[in-house]
């Protein structure tokens, strides 16, 4: 269960003063798949950033199963970061040890889609790597690289999005809306 209270992130920058988030208050049940979405600056990073242990807010308590982790230290922080905490990041950050097709075709998956691996070809073919499905990302180019995360990002935002329990958007640092999702049970894997 992780419970945030009145969650504000300010940063100074250019000589003034930003609010990137501005009183956050949410409760995510354990086992609930919460989607956060919301424009580019809607202050998506910060908050999962936050909730990571991987930055202190300004103000606001964010509780991980009833304890306050804003009140930790760094090495308290890196415990938990590396006992609690699972990150996927969505750019420049393959996978090594699986193929490009692979890498595009694992967000497709815990998306719950049967057609995971065809979606994954027509992504590859899209992005002109076809003949390059089967290699791992130290044998692409940087650009090729490049190219193989775009396609994994363009799909699985809103594919992940529409599985989620809950969705959760943020506009300008702010919850604009908080929605619980109606799906048949057990369509999750
Ligand atoms: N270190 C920083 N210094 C100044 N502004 C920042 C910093 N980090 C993030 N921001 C600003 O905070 C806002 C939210 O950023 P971010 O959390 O990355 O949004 P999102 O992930 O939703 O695109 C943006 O306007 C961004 O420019
Ligand atoms: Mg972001």
């Amino acid at each position: 269960m992780i419970a945030i209270r009145n969650l504000s992130m300010r940063l100074v920058s250019g000589g003034r003063d930003v609010s990137i988030l501005d009183d956050i208050s949410l409760d995510v049940p354990a086992k609930q798949f919460l989607a956060i979405i919301g424009p580019s600056g809607s202050g998506k990073s910060t908050l999962l950033g936050l909730i990571g242990g991987m930055d202190t807010p300004t103000s606001g308590t964010i509780s991980i199963d009833g304890r306050d982790i804003t009140k930790l230290s760094d090495d308290e922080l890196s415990r938990l970061r590396l006992q609690r905490i699972g990150f996927v990041f969505q750019s420049f950050h393959l996978i090594p040890t699986l193929t490009a097709r692979e890498n595009i075709a694992v967000p497709i998956e815990l998306a719950g889609d049967p057609e995971a691996d065809a979606k994954a070809g027509e992504l590859l073919r899209a992005i002109g790597l076809e003949s390059r499905g089967h290699h791992y990302p130290v044998q692409l180019s940087g650009g090729e690289q490049q190219r193989v995360a775009v396609a994994r990002a363009f799909t699985h935002d809103p594919a992940l999005a529409a599985h989620a329990d809950r969705i959760v958007r943020l506009r300008d640092g702010r919850i604009a809306s908080d929605d619980l999702q109606h799906r048949a049970s057990g369509a999750r894997p």
